[in-house]
């Protein structure tokens, strides 16, 4: 395993259905400690690429590393196991339940005693001693964990999916568009979180459409169109406008794959 290799690499990824090719060809390098964004207009490829890292897809042709690694994500139970974890716009939250609750969910501790273990009583105490520990590394603000879920902000909601998303799985973090149903504010501290998130030396992988964002928070930026990566573009390039016009088509491609398809 090589020292400086990415922890996540995509290489040369395609997906059909049918006669459509939803991804051509698709590289690009997550290295930790980096947040990339991955955008492009609707139907470019993005969930499918996400579908294909978080193991729901298997690729056409083309394969996936971590750590420099060829792996076979076959299931998301295999991805989730080589240290993937993906944060759907939809949260995975059970809004009845405690913030801690959610956060050990299906993965709750049981109290050391012998008889508490063999009656299953969990051990509420630490868990909730846990949940405020992981959540004070990404959030300003920590919510009272033992208050239920549906009494938290919606930026407290995608933080908490987030912290036990990193938790857990904590090598690879994908944002399946994680502020698209978010206010304002509420977005700044989905950013705020995912800048902690990079400092803890995770891979972060950010689709979004809302490029304000992507060049407020990421560190390089790949664009998809059609299924094409179009563009890979460092923090130093990043505009507005610039993404725009490579999403859109109006600035052609200059990745070589892309250049050759537009020619011909
Ligand atoms: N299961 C599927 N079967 C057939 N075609 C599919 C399937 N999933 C996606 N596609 C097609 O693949 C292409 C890429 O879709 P995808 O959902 O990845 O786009 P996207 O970039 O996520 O778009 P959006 O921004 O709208 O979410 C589209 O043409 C879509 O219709
Ligand atoms: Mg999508």
């Amino acid at each position: 395993m090589a020292g400086d290799a990415p922890v996540l690499g995509v290489r040369g990824v395609t997906k059909r259905f049918g006669g459509l090719e939803a991804l051509s060809e698709v590289d690009f390098d997550v290295h930790a400690g980096e947040v990339v964004g991955l955008v492009g207009d609707n139907g470019a490829g993005k969930s499918t690429l996400v579908k294909i890292l978080s193991g729901v897809h298997a690729p056409s042709a083309g394969h996936v590393e971590i750590d420099g690694e060829p792996r076979e994500l076959s299931s998301p139970a295999v991805a989730t196991e080589a240290g993937i974890a993906t944060v759907y716009q939809e949260l995975s939250l059970t809004m009845q339940r405690s913030v801690a609750s959610n956060f050990f969910l299906g993965r709750e501790l049981v109290v050391r005693h012998p008889l508490g273990r063999r009656l299953g009583w969990l051990d509420r105490r630490e868990m909730e001693r846990q949940t405020r520990q992981s959540l004070s590394k990404l959030l300003t603000r920590v919510p009272d964990v033992r208050s239920a879920c549906r009494t938290l902000s919606g930026g407290q909601r995608q933080g908490l999916a987030i912290a036990r998303a990193v938790t857990w799985c904590g090598r690879v973090l994908i944002l399946d568009e994680p502020t698209s149903a978010l206010g304002v504010e509420q977005q700044r501290e989905v950013l705020d979180i995912i800048r902690r998130t990079r400092e803890l030396g995770i891979a972060v992988l950010l689709i979004s459409h809302q490029m304000q964002e992507v060049v407020a928070v990421c560190d390089r930026v790949v664009v998809l169109r059609l299924g094409e990566v179009v563009a890979v573009l460092e923090k130093q390039e990043l505009a507005v406008d610039t993404l725009v016009g490579y999403i859109t088509g109006s600035t052609p491609a200059r990745t070589p794959a892309g250049a050759r398809r537009a020619s011909s």
